[in-house]
């Protein structure tokens, strides 16, 4: 019998005490009760988001509020720009056309970062594009994008809005949303907010509201001027997944004594140890400017990544993930976001390192390790 460890770029793991919390006797959402703790978790999600707008908590994976903000700010025919540099941009861009907008892509290899100079490029080739999609941290790639200098080309251009999927760096890295000029933030419960899949998260800015009103695509559950109605209220208007919000809560309160800026700077240092460790073994990174949340190796040819996952999942119980699309097999993806510290990345590099060493890959056995065990000394961890 394994003990399971999950380093995946999520599920992720779930403190213990958020699970405890959630095995409470349920309650019910239309009681002052539960309407005190959605108020600490519109509070609580303001301060992760960085933003004075509300934060609207949505019954879905992180795709539904990626929905919203495509059904909710864009009418059939208009134009937009999708950043398209792995999976989860291409999940953009199928929305949006799904939606019947006349979508443009920029299209980004994947593994690199979308330059703000390609997007002001874009935006001058077509003033009509009315909002920019991008990813924050495309998973697939673990490439992070510079949001702030995007956010800075894009309010240039007074007639056009800055969505940001950030469901996997949000709570993770820093991401000011009202500074940097975010128009739409998204997020989601299972990555660095260490929760079960099926909430997510999404805000908008007074400009995207704006086009809210404005915007003619048919939409219903994710309707967010009704949400943001009854949020008025304190309240949701459907049935709200109460107990991940009850999970929430405790996980803001974790976040707040933490402080976001130390959240921030763990996830640095946790990221940090993990690529030296990946240096130290000689294996390459597979993005230009990865992100801190999560880390994607490439594996020399002849070394099948799928295998070496599948086979410390199945044999030890550790999973990392694998490759998406076009990247898989070669390459295999480590999350350090939420709930981890420096031993247990220490941990998953040593899984690496072993599972390497039995698929015949020439190593010094701890050389990922003592990299790591350097980075976590000299930052005091
Ligand atoms: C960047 C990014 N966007 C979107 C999604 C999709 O989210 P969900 O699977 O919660 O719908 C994910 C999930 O992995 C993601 O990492």
């Amino acid at each position: 019998m394994w003990k399971s460890r999950l380093f995946t770029p999520g599920p992720t793991a779930v403190p213990d005490e958020v699970l405890l919390e959630m095995a409470r006797p349920l309650i019910h959402h239309r009681t002052p009760q539960f309407r005190k703790l959605l108020k600490e978790a519109f509070e609580g999600l303001k301060y992760v988001f960085q933003t004075g707008q509300d934060v609207m908590i949505l019954t879905s994976s992180g795709t539904g509020a990626m929905e919203a903000a495509v059904a909710n700010l864009l009418s059939p025919g208009d134009h937009c720009l999708v950043v398209e540099g792995g999976k989860f941009g291409e999940r953009f861009r199928e929305l949006a056309q799904a939606y019947g907008a006349a979508v443009k892509t920029i299209p980004v290899e994947w593994g690199r970062s979308v330059s703000a100079g390609a997007i002001e490029a874009a935006l001058k080739s077509d003033p009509a594009v009315k909002v920019v999609f991008t990813t924050l941290c495309e998973t697939s790639t673990g490439a992070h994008l510079d949001l702030k200098a995007i956010g800075a080309a894009v309010r240039q251009h007074p007639e056009t809005l800055l969505v940001v999927d950030a469901i996997s760096s949000l709570g993770a890295v820093e991401c000011r949303m009202d500074e940097w000029g975010v128009d739409a933030l998204i997020s989601a419960s299972q990555k660095a907010f260490m929760l079960p899949p099926g909430l997510a998260f999404i805000a908008l800015s007074p400009k995207a509201w704006k086009a809210v009103e404005a915007a003619r695509s048919p939409r219903y559950y994710f309707d967010l001027s009704a949400y943001r109605q009854t949020l008025a209220k304190e309240d949701t208007p459907y049935t709200p997944a109460l107990t991940l919000v009850i999970g929430l809560v405790r996980v803001l309160r974790m976040m707040k004594e933490e402080g976001l800026e130390n959240v921030w700077r763990r996830h640095r240092i946790l990221a940090e140890a993990t690529r030296e460790a990946m240096r130290a073994l000689g294996l390459k990174l597979l993005a230009e400017h990865p992100s801190d949340g999560l880390t994607a190796v490439l594996l020399p040819e002849g070394l099948d990544a799928e295998a070496m996952v599948k086979a410390l999942r199945d044999q030890s119980g550790i999973t990392f993930a694998g490759g998406q699309g076009k990247l898989k097999g070669r390459i295999f993806r480590i999350a350090h976001m939420g709930w981890v510290d420096g031993f247990e990345v220490l941990e998953a590099i040593a899984a690496v390192e072993i599972q390497l060493a039995r698929l015949g890959y020439g190593l010094t056995p701890g050389a990922g390790v003592a990299a790591a065990e350097k980075v976590l000394l000299s930052a005091g961890g």
